[in-house]
């Protein structure tokens, strides 16, 4: 463990984890627990800044992130798997760094004000949500990671984070790495609509999905809109349903409706057909994981319980660090 380099993620508990999510970050993260020490983490704590309204969801939604976790492939053997608001050093560094950290840092964050304007229905002007980065900044650094693989929305925040680690090592000596984003090319899913496949469009396949729901919401997927009847040639380039048989279908398919389409050989309902079959065979062992782990919740929660100890004996060890820098 201690030649590779540490890498640390989260992920807020917002729901249920669909392909968008999986073949960004998570595939990137699953990917890269052979080769990093990782954390990785359920931010539940940072979920509040947007949602303190409405909780009920929250737990139930820590708990089926885990689960899509650990279907899709993180294995807890590999890489440290844990719950934020479990390792309670993370909100004393918060506070901690809170002393330290400009408010202005805060105020410019592109993040924050894009965030501000987007979810103008919500109340946002709290404390809390101008503060997230200096929590997000509090888990980075409590586990001293070298590397924070993000998508470029997070950038910024992995920016303050390096500055506020900054101002911490100049005001109380050398404590904290500074981290660096990894940002990683992914492939970018379109929902049914074709627009980015997003849980608040609701135009998203889940990892949870029945095989049922998968092919009802194939069959609604817009394909080339120029494209009216089978007679007609279509153009796979423009269409969702294309993108998605360059990920699931073998190459020589992929070339067979590629030609097909072209010649208009091939209609919509039969090419979605076998896109989705491969798809379906792609869910299987993703839904049979699934499956195991909700019927034995109480291994879900030892799990949790475990990624926890873990975590908490680095995040002590850091803060015995921190309160000896700072004299408290
Ligand atoms: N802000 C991140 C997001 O919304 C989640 C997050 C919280 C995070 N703490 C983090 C990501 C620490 C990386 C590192 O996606
Ligand atoms: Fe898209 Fe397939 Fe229809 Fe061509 S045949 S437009 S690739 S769904």
């Amino acid at each position: 463990m201690a030649d590779k380099k540490r890498i640390l993620s989260g992920m807020r508990p917002t729901g249920p984890l669909h392909l968008g999510n999986l073949h960004g970050a998570l595939a990137n993260w699953i990917d890269m627990q052979e080769r990093y020490d990782c954390f990785f983490f359920i931010a539940d704590w940072h979920a509040l800044t947007s949602s303190y309204e409405n909780t009920e969801t929250i737990s139930d939604y820590v708990k089926q992130m885990m689960i899509d976790w650990l279907s899709a492939g993180l294995s807890p053997e590999k890489c440290t798997l844990f719950v934020q608001s479990h390792i309670k050093e993370h909100a004393e560094l918060f506070l901690l760094l809170s002393m330290i950290t400009p408010v202005p840092w805060l105020e410019r964050n592109p993040t924050y004000k894009d965030q501000i304007v987007q979810l103008a229905s919500k109340d946002l002007s709290t404390f809390g949500f101008l503060g997230y980065p200096v929590l997000q900044a509090a888990d980075i650094i409590i586990y001293k990671a070298d590397g924070v693989p993000v998508g470029v929305d997070q950038v910024p925040h992995v920016e303050i984070t390096r500055e506020i680690a900054r101002r911490f090592n100049y005001l109380y000596g050398d404590t904290f790495p500074e981290p660096q984003a990894m940002l990683t090319e992914t492939a970018k899913i379109l929902g049914w609509d074709r627009r980015k496949m997003s849980k608040s469009y609701d135009n998203a396949i889940y990892l949870s999905d029945s095989t049922e729901q998968v092919m009802e919401k194939v069959s609604k997927m817009i394909t080339d809109p120029a494209r009216k009847r089978k007679s007609d040639p279509g153009n796979p380039e423009i269409c969702n349903v294309f993108d998605f048989h360059k990920l699931y279908s073998p190459q020589p398919l992929v070339d067979e409706i590629n030609q097909q389409c072209r010649q208009a050989e091939i209609g919509c309902v039969a090419c979605k057909k076998k896109m989705a079959k491969n798809l379906i065979a792609f869910l299987d062992p993703i839904r049979e994981k699934r499956h195991h782990y909700e019927e034995r919740p109480e291994l879900v929660a030892e799990l949790i319980l475990a990624g926890g100890s873990k975590a908490r004996e680095v995040a002590q060890q850091t803060m015995e660090e921190v309160r000896a820098a700072i004299r408290i």
